[in-house]
């Protein structure tokens, strides 16, 4: 799915193409000295005002020192992935809802490698495989520097932890009461999470990965319906029987 990319990467490798084309060309278009001078100035940004807008300049710019007015932005963290991440999480025009905080998985799970079961301790050992409590974010983030600040999502992490309140995910995997469903069994039996919930550690913003499975003659069966899990079910010899997986 194409439009899945995150809008804000491909934006600014646009932007990065275009700034390099301009740099290529501007010593054709002015020979002049000064001229030249003048471009390069003119490419300077008016004003950086955030260290992830000095990270991106910096990502524009290699080899360039930052200018000097702007040097109390020229810090190592946030990083610019990170920057990125907490950008595209909040991407309206991504799939899935909007979290009360820009969390990225591709940033936790993926590029820092931290464990799904790390944050999802329930999995292995309970039906639910549940959210991490406030507490286990900021037994990180506590001790981050200070420049993380800048992130409207630290911010925010932080606001929950003073006011000693959870933070409302937004659920997107739901079955109806009716079904019992059980994480324990499934990932015991070496089923990935991914084979379920699709490339987390890819997804910036998660969502219901569409997965449909189809029936003989033709039939659909989406992901959570009764049939995506009864035809796993007969695939892999596990139980079929009506009392599995209800009450
Ligand atoms: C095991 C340590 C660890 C835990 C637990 C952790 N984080 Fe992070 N977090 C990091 C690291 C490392 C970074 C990235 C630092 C960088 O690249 O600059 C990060 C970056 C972030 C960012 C900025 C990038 C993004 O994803 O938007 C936010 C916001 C964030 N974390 C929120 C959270 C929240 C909310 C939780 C709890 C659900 C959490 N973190 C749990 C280590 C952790
Ligand atoms: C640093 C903590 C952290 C790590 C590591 C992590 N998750 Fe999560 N996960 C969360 C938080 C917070 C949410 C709720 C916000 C959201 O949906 O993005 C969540 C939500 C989810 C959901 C959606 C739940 C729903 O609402 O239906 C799935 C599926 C999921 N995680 C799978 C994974 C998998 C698979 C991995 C490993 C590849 C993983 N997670 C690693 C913190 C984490
Ligand atoms: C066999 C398919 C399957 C596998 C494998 C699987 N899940 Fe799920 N997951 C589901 C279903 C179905 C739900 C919805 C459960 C419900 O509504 O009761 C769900 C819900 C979730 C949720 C939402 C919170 C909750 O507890 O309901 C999280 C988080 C989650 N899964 C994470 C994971 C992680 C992490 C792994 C791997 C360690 C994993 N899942 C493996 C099917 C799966
Ligand atoms: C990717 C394949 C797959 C999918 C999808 C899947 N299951 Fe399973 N499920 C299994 C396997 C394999 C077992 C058998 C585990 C064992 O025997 O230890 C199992 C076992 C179970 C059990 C029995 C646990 C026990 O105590 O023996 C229940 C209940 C269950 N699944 C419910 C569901 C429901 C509800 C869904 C759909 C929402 C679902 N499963 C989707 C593969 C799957
Ligand atoms: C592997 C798990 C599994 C097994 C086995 C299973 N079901 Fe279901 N069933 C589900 C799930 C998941 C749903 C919810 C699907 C949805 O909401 O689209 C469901 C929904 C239903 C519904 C409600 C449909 C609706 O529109 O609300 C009925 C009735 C039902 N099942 C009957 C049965 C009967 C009868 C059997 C035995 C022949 C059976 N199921 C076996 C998982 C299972």
């Amino acid at each position: 799915m194409a439009s899945h990319r995150p809008r804000g990467a491909s934006l600014f490798a646009v932007a990065l193409l275009l700034g390099a084309a301009a740099l290529l060309s501007a010593p054709a278009r002015s020979p002049g000295a000064a001229s030249a001078a003048k471009a390069a100035k003119a490419a300077e940004p008016a004003s950086i005002g955030s260290i992830c807008e000095a990270q991106e300049w910096k990502a524009a710019h290699p080899g360039q020192a930052l200018p000097a007015q702007f040097a109390e932005f020229d810090r190592p963290f946030p990083t610019l992935s990170a920057c990125r991440s907490h950008d595209s999480a909040w991407d309206e025009d991504a799939p899935g809802p909007n979290q009360p905080i820009p969390f990225s998985h591709k940033h936790h799970a993926g590029e820092w490698g931290i464990e799904c079961l790390y944050c999802h301790t329930g999995t292995d050992r309970s039906r639910a495989a549940g959210v991490p409590s406030v507490e286990l974010c900021m037994g990180c983030h506590e001790n981050f520097p200070a420049g993380y600040d800048q992130l409207e999502g630290i911010r925010l992490l932080k606001q929950y932890w003073q006011d000693g309140r959870s933070i409302p995910w937004v659920q997107i995997h739901r079955l109806p009461e009716h079904v019992k469903f059980q994480h324990q069994a499934h990932v015991r039996a070496g089923i990935a999470c991914q084979d379920c919930h699709g490339a987390v550690e890819a997804m910036d913003k998660l969502y219901l990965v569409p997965d449909t499975k189809w029936w003989q003659y033709g039939l659909p069966a989406k992901k959570l319906e009764m049939g995506w899990c009864v035809m796993c079910h007969r695939d892999q010899g596990a139980s079929q029987d009506c009392l599995t997986c209800h009450y």
